[in-house]
């Protein structure tokens, strides 16, 4: 399927829920965010309806986000499900991990191809600052579990200035002996995000290079998303970087992002979205899911408007993150 720019999209990302067992700083308010009732939310049936008409229409990769997913009931049989969906090629995990390590054998078993955990710290008070959780040591425990089990795993860390600057070298330790990749994302605009500073590409790109030598940039495909790539001689795995704001991506955007509530959003930055509840629950048929899926590629803007200022916190920063997916 092509957008109103002719750019591909073939990769869905599904949030399952808006829950999550962590209160991240640049996600959450302290208070946490109020939580969409079940009825709300999509069934896994219905989901699986949307996403089968996706693959018809060239959508063969699948990430499966929350909030948290695996605090949804049944993941594990939904992954198994995508799977066996005709057309779907790849279906990976974004999680926080905290209790990725009681599911890893069932998601093995159901075929996930690939895991993504977000680990913005290795210091456990600023794992607990962060999170505004106690779960180090869970967390930890879940990656060693990937990486005994040889599932390929990727590390998301957003640094931010006078958090987690100092975790930066030491995460990307993790791609010296591993073919782990370690992606920096630089912190957005969005949700509790908008009120906080960032750490540039530039600067940690720097930073990386003081510790590691020179970073050579890596040509070859990694996963289906926007990061970008880099090589540090003796590595095993690879650094990336994901950075919205001073290196936009959005000319190679391939995506569609359907929440647990039912709205297919055709960008992060775009408050647009097409409500699928109302087409499956007011009868459509494949052809109206179909359409919807093709009016929400053809919402989708050329680029996000993260450097407006204008008015432009306020929208912002009143997004829900956790309900959309990151
Ligand atoms: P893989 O590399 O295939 O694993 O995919 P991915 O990088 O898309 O997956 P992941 O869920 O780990 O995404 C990492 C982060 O990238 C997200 O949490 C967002 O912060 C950011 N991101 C992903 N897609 C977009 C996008 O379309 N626009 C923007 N601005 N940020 C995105
Ligand atoms: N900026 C960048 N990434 C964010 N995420 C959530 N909020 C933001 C933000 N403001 C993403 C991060 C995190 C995932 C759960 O959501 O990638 O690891
Ligand atoms: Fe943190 Fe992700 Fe949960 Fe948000 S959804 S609170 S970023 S773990």
């Amino acid at each position: 399927m092509q957008d109103g720019f002719g750019r591909t999209i073939d990769y869905l990302r599904v949030s399952v829920t808006d829950k999550c067992n962590l209160r991240c700083i640049y996600c959450m308010p302290p208070g946490g965010v109020e939580w969409v009732p079940h009825r709300e939310m999509l069934t896994f049936e219905e989901l699986l309806r949307i996403c089968a008409s996706a693959a018809g229409l060239g959508i063969s990769k699948v990430k499966v986000t929350g909030g948290e997913p695996l605090v949804r009931r049944g993941l594990t049989g939904f992954i198994r499900a995508l799977k066996r969906t005709e057309g779907i090629g790849s279906v990976t995990l974004t999680t926080n991990a905290l209790v990725l390590g009681d599911f890893l054998e069932e998601l093995t078993g159901a075929g996930i191809d690939a895991v993504n955990v977000s680990l913005d710290t290795l210091n456990e008070d600023v794992f607990r600052y962060i999170t505004r959780t106690d779960g180090f040591g869970k967390v930890m425990r879940s990656v060693n579990m990937v990486r005994e089990a040889g599932i390929p795993l990727k590390i998301n860390c957003v640094p931010m200035r006078g958090v987690n600057e100092d975790d930066i070298v030491p995460l990307a330790e993790f791609a010296r002996h591993e073919r782990t990749a370690v992606r920096f994302i630089e912190l957005m605009p969005l949700g509790p995000g908008a009120n906080m500073e960032a750490v540039s590409e530039a600067e940690i790109f720097e930073l990386l290079r003081r510790a590691f030598g020179e970073l050579r940039p890596f040509d070859g495909r990694l996963g289906n998303g926007p990061a970008s790539y880099y090589s540090a001689a003796g590595f095993a795995g690879k650094i990336g970087f994901i950075s919205a704001v001073s290196h936009g991506f959005c000319g190679a955007c391939n995506r569609l992002r359907l929440t647990g509530a039912g709205l297919l959003r055709p960008c992060l930055a775009s408050d647009a979205a097409v409500d699928m509840k109302a087409v499956l629950r007011g009868g459509g048929d494949e052809g109206a899911i179909a359409g919807a899926l093709r009016t929400a590629a053809m919402l989708k803007p050329v680029r996000h408007d993260f450097h407006q200022t204008d008015g432009y916190n306020k929208r912002h920063g009143k997004k829900n993150m956790s309900g959309i997916g990151g």
